[in-house]
């Protein structure tokens, strides 16, 4: 039987578990694909470090870099991380030296793919990325196969379990963000430094790679982007009393040939099938024409889920199936319209925490009345004997730049005592 020599590059949480994974379904993994998945080599930053595996010392590569020289490998696997350094020059030199390449790295895709896989094309090589979004989801392996029928209007979806996890414990436990995420850090689901999980970077990184595949285009970073840190207990519970619940979202859609992409914090409905997808839990709705909704849920990170991810990509290549990293050659990808949210509808949740005196609630309400806001519901909140109190208020549908004029306005007001707040409303 045919076989393929791989190298894992990066023995951490991930790399660790395939290497384990690889080695004991070698069998079964030969028997699918008609190939033989041989890991030879593997490399991280420090030999000496202890480690939950048994390698044979003939395994270990001098240096990482070798793998990409050596004429025995015909497949690396970077799982050191980052979208610089050793992860960046790793996988530029693999595919310039002819070596297939599988990925977890949303940074460096997100960065370095559309130069990535121009290298692939011109050398016949597969890069492989599906573990780099949504971990154990097979989001991009069904947008370039099992949905390749398609024309793509829309992707959305919960793409971050750390702050899905996070929002849904407030919901749910009536804690605060501080409590939460100490609680998610203890438990494993938030790294020592999780700000890229909760200011929308990995949220973007990963939105980014999904509109490249859904609509051809390379990949644009005009993106707005949003986390959760400003969100606390008081917007989770007005949320909740007007029947909707907090999600970070991320959406690229295709309006009158311009594309968004945007991730924040977004109102959906307790009864929406995302307002139901709790804990750490990712799931990715894509619109597709003549296919309709479809809707793939699942473990977002962690060892297991992204070795699933990894293993697909693996697969591919035993079963010899090369293709263009972007579903189409980088010749024919194309330039499209990416434009900026403040010209899109939004309905919104905008909350004012303002001194409970006459005539404030006058003056906010002309403000928007002025500004060709309409109100649909309105909801006054007195802290009794504080003499504070918070004004509630979710719009009709109405352009974001106004939404975002009417907060700044009313900011400057005297009777403001904190910062406004703004949350776009998903009516699906
Ligand atoms: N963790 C998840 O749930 C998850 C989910 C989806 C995708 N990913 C992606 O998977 C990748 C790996 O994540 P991870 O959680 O496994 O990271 P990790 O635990 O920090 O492991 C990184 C590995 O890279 C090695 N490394 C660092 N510098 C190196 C160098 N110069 N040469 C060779 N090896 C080097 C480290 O070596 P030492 O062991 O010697 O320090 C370590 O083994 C990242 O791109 C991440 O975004 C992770």
């Amino acid at each position: 039987m045919k076989k393929i020599n791989i190298a894992i590059i990066g023995l951490g949480n991930i790399g660790t578990y395939l290497f384990k994974y690889l080695n004991k379904n070698k069998k079964i993994l030969a028997k699918k694909n008609n190939c033989i998945p041989n890991v030879l080599y593997v490399s991280a930053k420090n030999k000496a470090k202890k480690r939950d595996l048994k390698i044979s010392k003939k395994l270990w590569l001098k240096n990482y870099l070798e793998a990409t020289k050596s004429k025995e490998i015909d497949l690396i696997v970077e799982l050191i991380g980052g979208a610089e350094g050793p992860a960046k020059k790793l996988v530029f030199n693999a595919l310039k030296n002819k070596k297939h390449v599988v990925t977890a790295n949303k940074a460096l895709i997100a960065k370095y793919g559309d130069k990535l896989a121009k290298i692939a094309e011109a050398n016949k090589v597969n890069l492989e990325f599906e573990a780099s979004v949504c971990g154990g989801v097979p989001v991009i392996r069904s947008l370039k196969e099992g949905l390749i029928a398609n024309k793509i209007n829309k992707v959305y979806g919960i793409f971050n379990g750390t702050s899905n996890y996070i929002l849904s414990s407030m919901t749910n436990r009536n804690q605060n963000f501080r409590e939460v995420l100490a609680d998610a850090k203890k438990l494993g689901y938030a790294e020592a430094n999780p700000s890229a999980d909760l200011n929308g970077s990995d949220v973007s990184d990963k939105l980014k790679i999904l509109s490249s595949l859904c609509f051809n285009s390379f990949i644009n970073n005009n993106i707005h982007v949003e986390g959760i840190k400003n969100i606390d207990k008081d917007d989770i519970n007005f949320a909740s009393r007007l029947g909707y619940k907090i999600k970070l979202l991320g959406f690229s859609e295709l309006l009158n040939n311009n594309i968004y992409q945007r991730v924040h914090p977004t109102l959906i409905k307790k009864s929406s099938y995302v307002g139901s997808i709790d804990g750490v839990l990712n799931a990715v709705i894509i619109d597709g024409d003549p296919v309709g909704r479809s809707i793939i849920q699942g473990e977002g990170a962690g060892p297991a889920a992204t070795t699933s991810a990894l293993v697909s990509d693996i697969s591919s290549i035993l079963r010899g199936n090369i293709k263009f990293p972007f579903s189409i050659s980088s010749k024919e990808r194309k330039k499209l319209k990416f434009k900026n949210i403040s010209e899109r509808n939004f309905s919104a949740y905008l909350r004012f925490e303002v001194l409970d005196k006459s005539g404030v609630l006058s003056n906010i309400t002309k403000i928007f009345s002025l500004n060709k806001v309409s109100i649909k519901r309105l909801v006054q909140n007195p802290k009794k004997n504080k003499g504070i109190s918070s004004i509630v208020i979710i719009t009709h549908e109405t352009k974001d730049r106004y939404l975002n004029k009417i907060i700044k306005l009313i900011s400057n007001k005297a009777y403001i005592i904190k910062n406004p707040k703004l949350i776009r409303i998903d009516q699906n």
